[in-house]
This record gives C-alpha cells, structure tokens and sequence, in this order.
C-alpha cells in the first residue's frame, strides 16, 4: 500500500476529499486542488456546497480568482453527498470541534463525519484528521469507527493519522501553504505517506512525529500556551491599572529583550475558534487521569472575568463624567474577535454588549466586516457607518476590535468619552485627553 500511495503522490493521481468546507477546510481544499489534485469538498451545508460548485467565495483567506480558476478548471467541486467518499485517496478532516454548554468537548462532528466516511471507505485510502481535538481522538475514536463501518484494518487496508490545522485567519504573512506542518500516523508508514502528501501540495516544513497523541497534543500545547499568556497579561493590566502604569507600554518596553520573551496583548477576553475552546479538551482529558491542569483553572477565571471587568472600567469612567452605566449610551466599535476579519465567534465584545445591557445601558455598535451578529438565538444590527454626529451622541465608545479600517482620529476628536480596549488608538497625538486605555 505504501509503495501505490508514494507513486500516486508523485504522480498526482491522488483524488483528494475535505470534509467541512469552513475557515479550515476550504483553504486546504484550494491548495490541493491549486497544487494539481483533483479535489472534492464535502459539506452538510448545501448553501456552501453550492458557493463552491459556482466559484463563489465566502472565507477571508481565499482568493476569489483563485477559486474560480479551480472550479472552472474541473479541479474543485463541492457536494453533501457522501457516497463520492469512494473515488477519493486522501481525506482530511476539518469538522468543527466546539464546547457544550457545560464546556465540555462537543465531538459529535467528528464523530458522524467519520461515520459517514467509514460508509465509503475503501483500500489504499489515507484519512487524516485535522480538527483540533484531545490527544487520543484519532486512534481511540476515529480508528474503530472507521473499522467496524468499513470492515477494513487501520494500517493495513488504509492509513490514518492526525495533522493539526495551523490557519491563522488575516495573517497576511503565512497562509495555509507556508505555516510549517506536524504529522503523526497510526504506524511509521501513514505518517510517511501523509507527509509526503502535505509535501506535494505545501511549501512548508513537514515535521513528521511519532504518534497521532503527540501531533494532538502538540497543537493543544500550541493553544493552551497563548491562552495562559494571554491570562497574564490581562492581570497584569488589572494591576497596572492600580498602579498608574501603562501595560502597553510595559509590553513595548519588554519586547526589546531579543530573546526568551514574546509578546501577548490584553483584551477584553478571549475569542474565535480556537483558543477559549482547545485548553478545555486538555483539561476534560486529563481529568480521565485524575489530572487537573491547574494554570488552565487559573487563567480562566482571569480571561472569562474579562468582559465584566471591561464594564466596570467604563462604569468608572463614566462616573467622571457624573453618568450612570443605567440609560447611558454606549457605542461599541468592533465585534470580531481580532482584527480585519469576519469571524466573531467565542468573541468577547459580544459578552461585553450582554454585561453592559445586563446594567441597564444602551448599546450599539460599528464593525466595518460584520453588519449583524447572532447571540444566544438574538439578532443584532450594527450602525451602517460612524461619522462626527453618530460618535458625538454617544456617552462613551468602547473599542472592543483593533480594526485598521476605522478612523480612530475621528472618533477621538468626537467622543465624550472613550474606553479603548485594544490600545487601536496608539498612533493618535492629538486629543488623548478622552481615551483611556486598558
Ligand atoms: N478557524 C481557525 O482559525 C482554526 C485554526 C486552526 C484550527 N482550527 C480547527 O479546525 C477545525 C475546523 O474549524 P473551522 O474554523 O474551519 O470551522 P468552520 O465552522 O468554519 O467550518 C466547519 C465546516 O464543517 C462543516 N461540517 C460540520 N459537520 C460536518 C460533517 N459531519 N460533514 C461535513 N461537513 C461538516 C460545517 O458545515 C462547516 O462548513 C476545528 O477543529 C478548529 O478548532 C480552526
């Protein structure tokens, strides 16, 4: 099998398979396809499937040309029909991998994606996982699945391995095709084969390890990592707070040191796919082991107070103007998670609306990428645009979002007052006397 897949790899006659065209798999699927494999994505959502049969783009990271070059060109189709499992080799997984309510993983995803994959599968295929998920989901969960649907042995009848998605949305520096790759297989063998595969379509490194956990855990590592320094960071700006200190430039001054410090920035929490969510998988695992990760603990109840404490400060500074948090206006700018993008997913700023309203205050808000957002099953319509008038109405604009495509020198000459979370005002000299930064 090793052997039929390397010669197919080299010869391009792989037909690849993405399961979960999103933010991770539609990326991936363009460059397999860019990188000459046939390439089939596969979605539950029609809609995207059909975005994609047309050429339409609807992911930040995608380049629309490119995309419709692919899917003219026959290299790209999309479907929600399963049963074309079967005329694919190489099947990447890219489902979501959520928390429940009670923040424990949601693998359901996963887990029906690889039911329905086990359906179809057939010999010589290789299937790689790429969700991020808790060390162990591959070969405890996805291997027997795939065995009892298909009827055929792991590492025999097909590979399987995990390699982690590593797609940083609005990098505009490293896409999906430069952002080096780990691979861990079921079996030296898989891990070979995928890596070469990754090596055909990407220009990255491929770091081959020795087992699916290790890759899982890797990426966990990854996540947990800025989580917790993120956590840090927010205490410390508490802190520096107290002492009349400036944690911006305590960061900018810190960042000198040419090594063995790297830089994280306060917020008014944590947000998107990836970072809230992950840590929580470690932690639910390691409870299996009477294990608890106690710095995971700790950096949550700093990162969740994070929204609160926003709303307090604001509180406070509106006190200095003699308004109350109660009946005072307040304009949000910015609900994406991070800056120049789409995605408000696990966004803070949308817990920061939900404590401000919780006080009795009125908000709305202005993001340039999102004119409406959903929250606990409520819609919710942004302002269209911001000028001198609409910044003026307000009692205070809370900057929840560093987005470059703001005009912050407006807003700072008009507003009564300003909250700027994200320090996205640094470049303003004139009328500071507003701002107060976090
Ligand atoms: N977004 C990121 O920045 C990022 C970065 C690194 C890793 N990841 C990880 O990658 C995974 C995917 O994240 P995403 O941001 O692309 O999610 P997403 O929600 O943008 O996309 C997931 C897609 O999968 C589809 N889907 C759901 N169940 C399916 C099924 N059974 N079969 C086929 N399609 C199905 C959904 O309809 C959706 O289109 C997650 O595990 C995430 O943690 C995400």
């Amino acid at each position: 099998m090793k052997e039929y897949l390397l010669k197919k790899i080299c010869d391009k006659s792989i037909a690849v398979g993405v399961i979960g065209l999103g933010y991770v798999g539609l990326p991936l699927a363009v460059e397999k396809a860019k990188a000459g494999f046939k390439t089939i994505g596969f979605d539950i959502q029609k809609a995207r499937a059909e975005m994609v049969n047309k050429g339409q783009n609807y992911i930040g990271d995608v380049v629309a040309e490119d995309l419709q070059e692919i899917v003219n060109s026959g290299m790209l189709s999309a479907t929600c029909d399963f049963s074309f499992i079967k005329d694919v080799d190489f099947i990447a997984i890219c489902v979501p991998t959520p928390l429940n309510e009670y923040k424990q993983p949601d693998i359901s995803y996963v887990e029906s994606s690889a039911k329905e994959i086990s359906k179809y599968l057939t010999k010589n295929t290789i299937v790689v996982l790429e969700s991020t998920t808790y060390p162990g989901t591959t070969e405890e969960l996805i291997c027997p699945i795939l065995e009892e649907g298909s009827g055929l042995v792991c590492g025999e009848d097909f590979y399987l391995g995990f390699s982690p998605e590593r797609v940083d949305p609005g990098n505009l520096v490293y896409k999906t095709k430069n952002t080096p790759k780990v691979v861990g297989g079921v079996g030296k063998e898989a891990t070979e084969v995928i890596a070469a595969m990754y090596r055909q379509v990407l220009e990255s490194d491929i770091m081959e390890v020795s087992s699916p956990a290790v890759a899982e855990m890797e990426k966990i590592l990854e996540n947990t990592y800025r989580n917790i320094n993120i956590a840090l960071v927010n205490e410390l700006a508490m802190l520096c707070d107290k002492m009349n200190i400036n944690i911006w430039e305590v960061i900018e001054a810190a960042k000198t040191k040419p090594y063995g410090f790297q830089a994280f920035y306060p917020g008014p929490g944590l947000g998107g796919h990836c970072i809230p969510l992950d840590p929580y998988y470690l932690s639910w695992k390691a409870r299996k082991y009477d294990f608890h990760i106690s710095l995971l603990e700790a950096s949550a109840m700093v990162n969740d107070k994070m929204p609160e404490y926003c709303v307090e400060r604001a509180g406070k500074i509106l006190n200095r103007h003699k308004k109350a948090l109660n009946g005072s206006r307040v304009l949000m700018v910015g609900v994406a998670y991070k800056k120049d993008i789409d995605d408000y997913r696990e966004s803070p700023a949308l817990k920061v609306s939900e404590e401000f309203q919780k006080n009795g205050a009125i908000v709305d808000f202005y993001d340039p990428y999102i004119p409406s957002y959903k929250y606990k099953e409520k819609i919710y319509h942004g302002l269209k645009t911001i000028d001198e008038a609409v910044v003026g109405s307000y009692d205070i604009v809370v900057i929840t979002t560093n987005h470059t495509a703001v005009d912050y020198e407006m807003i700072a000459k008009n507003a009564k007052a300003i909250f700027d979370t994200k320090n996205a005002m640094a470049d303003i000299v004139e009328n500071r006397e507003h701002i107060e930064l976090l």
